[in-house]
């Protein structure tokens, strides 16, 4: 899929202000990928695209859970964390995106996992840091991340906070954000 292509796609199915947040997450994602030497069309692409069904019918996310054969995990929670894995199996087979990296990259941002591509970690991290982000404490992350802090460190300072903001709501935390975040604590290495 070409970026217009991805990108008149989005335009035409979130509302605007979904549709600029999925652009700067793109633009932030190819910073990223410049400063850390990704690739940037992956980057942009999986950016642009990885909203895509951040607004569908909680029924319809749990259809294609059930028709794609998701992690049936997934059934236990709401869209914000189903949009991303949906999304991914969309575009695959709605849609012929066949480069594994960008799928990966759009199953996986919300919630991170183990072992991410750089095109996963770019756009994990573009999603949390994009310049309209108002989230308590980004202005450190974005710092670290854009001071050569390194996109391992960066990924877990993320995580830590998201488990942190999820616990102190009682709300469940997907496993693929516990894998991500004790894989990516680098204390726990040394
Ligand atoms: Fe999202
Ligand atoms: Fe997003």
């Amino acid at each position: 899929m070409d970026k217009q292509f991805a990108i008149e796609l989005v335009e035409q199915k979130l509302p605007k202000k979904r549709f600029k947040h999925s652009l700067r997450v793109a633009e932030t994602a190819v910073k990223l990928a410049e400063i850390y030497e990704g690739d940037k069309e992956k980057a942009e692409l999986a950016g642009i695209l990885h909203d895509f069904c951040k607004y569908d019918e909680l029924s319809y996310l749990y259809q294609q859970v059930t028709k794609y054969q998701l992690d049936s995990n997934l059934l236990s929670y709401g869209s914000e964390i189903l949009h991303g894995p949906v999304c991914a199996v969309i575009m695959e087979h709605q849609y012929g995106v066949t480069d594994e990296e960008v799928l990966q990259a759009i199953y996986n941002h919300t919630t991170g996992r183990s072992k991410m591509t750089k095109t996963e970690k770019l756009v994990f991290i573009a999603d949390y840091i994009e310049p309209k982000r108002e989230i308590p404490g980004v202005e450190e992350i974005r710092k670290l991340v854009y001071s050569g802090g390194g996109l391992d460190r960066t990924i877990y300072e993320i995580s830590k906070r998201t488990v942190l903001h999820l616990v102190n709501k009682d709300v469940s935390v997907y496993q693929s954000t516990i894998d991500c975040l004790n894989y990516y604590n680098l204390n726990e290495k040394n």
